[in-house]
């Protein structure tokens, strides 16, 4: 019988140069799964928790108490025990941990450690990753959300939204949209650079410029898209990222500095209602902030059946807040980032309550990434639709768009393979 043999983890650098955990788990027959776990900077106050020394090693950043977690409580723990049970492991793991958000054991070392273990099973079965976790229903290519000007905390230019993305709809391959999504971030370059602007990015590989409102990118991104021979509103669509949990002031107020306003929640609805009729923008996430429940209904109310409204800070891959999001009608989307919750199995249970009650899902990088690609698997494996992982330039975020070419190319294209969420 094929069991845990040995799991020990290390300290790694992320795409930011902060230290990160890595696990390796070790099965009796010699197979072997190694994971990197990310981390994020606009993080939801409800998310898992990820250890951090807060000791002088990396300005308190070091993440050695997680990697001990991993090396003297999670291995003997889950040596001897069957890998392919992945819902007993991270159960094992919960447990062991003894809170709601892994505050023990560390969000970082229980999920570094959930994920090798899949890796080590699809590795003993020889089969690939998302085969392994979707079984022979594993199939949609999911559309890319790919963010190509960051402002907000990813960047430290004027822009107060985080993320400006765009959304090829109208490929049939996900290579094909690929290549769109690549001409159309080039001409993005020039355009910036014309401007006599920085072509420097921020956290996620999207441009960083200085511009003078949060309108302004979505009007540098449509210029690209013209002038790299697309059309917008048939081929490629437009998506933010507000992170507005990010832009409340001290009276619950938004507050966006690039433009000197401060808005209310229905004000600021107001303003995205301005740019969805200015600009053909199919998904907005975190438009308002995670404690803004009855902006959020509002928000829903307004836009709910035009737009994806998409919950990040608001319902941090956990169920039981989804549950509550469901309840009272607000969102009709996820994004499902497993960090945020620590364990494959619980971020498996999001996905399942969202796509029963009819919310789409988004799988999601953090912007401290690194090479593991992970989330290209699980997208196609939870049958997710789409994905977020960043723009089309850097390593740690072409690594994921690359393994999903690769995932492709082995599946095959088909009627299945195609994702069904925006119309064609
Ligand atoms: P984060 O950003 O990883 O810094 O939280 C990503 C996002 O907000 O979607
Ligand atoms: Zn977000």
């Amino acid at each position: 019988m094929v069991l845990i043999d040995d799991i020990y983890a290390i300290e790694v650098m992320d795409s930011r140069g902060n230290p990160t955990v890595q696990a390796t788990v070790v099965l009796n027959d010699g197979s072997e799964g190694v994971a990197i776990c990310p981390s994020g900077a606009s993080t939801g106050k409800r998310e898992a928790v990820e250890l951090r020394d807060g000791d002088k090693r990396y300005a308190g950043k070091g993440v050695l108490s997680a990697v001990d977690n991993i090396n003297n409580i999670i291995a003997p723990l889950l040596d001897g025990h069957n890998p392919f049970n992945q819902i007993y492991i991270d159960r094992l793991l919960q447990k062991e941990d003894g809170s709601e958000n892994y505050s023990n054991l560390g969000a970082n070392a229980s999920l570094a450690v959930s994920m090798a273990v899949a890796r080590a099973s699809a590795n003993s079965l020889g089969v690939p990753l998302y085969r392994y976790l979707g079984g022979a229903n594993a199939m949609t290519m999911p559309v890319g959300m790919f963010n190509i000007i960051n402002g907000g905390e990813h960047a430290n230019n004027s822009v107060d939204f985080q993320e400006y993305m765009i959304i090829p709809t109208n490929f049939e391959t996900f290579a094909l949209s690929l290549r769109a999504v690549s001409e159309i971030y080039n001409e993005l370059k020039k355009i910036i650079d014309g401007m006599g602007m920085t072509t420097a990015v921020g956290d996620e590989g999207g441009f960083a410029p200085n511009l003078k409102s949060n309108e302004e990118p979505l009007e540098l991104i449509t210029k690209a898209i013209v002038d790299a021979g697309y059309e917008p509103g048939k081929d490629i669509f437009l998506a933010l990222d507000v992170a507005a949990s990010e832009l409340v002031d001290d009276d619950g107020k938004y507050l966006l500095k690039s433009e000197n306003k401060t808005l209310s929640s229905a004000e600021l609805v107001e303003y995205y209602k301005n740019l969805c009729d200015k600009y053909p923008i199919v998904s907005i996430e975190d438009g308002l902030g995670e404690d803004d429940w009855d902006g959020w209904s509002y928000l829903t109310e307004q836009l709910g059946d035009k737009v994806q409204l998409v919950g990040d800070d608001l319902f941090v891959t956990n169920t039981k807040i989804l549950q509550q999001g469901i309840d009272k009608s607000i969102a009709n989307s996820i994004l499902i980032k497993p960090n945020q919750i620590g364990d494959l199995s619980q971020t498996m249970a999001t996905v399942r309550l969202a796509q029963r009650s009819g919310y789409r899902c988004v799988m999601s990088h953090r912007s401290g990434e690194s090479e593991d690609t992970f989330i290209a698997d699980f997208a196609v494996a939870l049958n997710c639709g789409q994905i977020k992982t960043g723009s089309t330039a850097r390593s740690d975020r072409i690594a994921k768009y690359n393994r999903l070419l690769n995932i492709e190319h082995e599946i095959g294209y088909s009627e299945y393979t195609q994702n069904m969420v925006y119309e064609r």
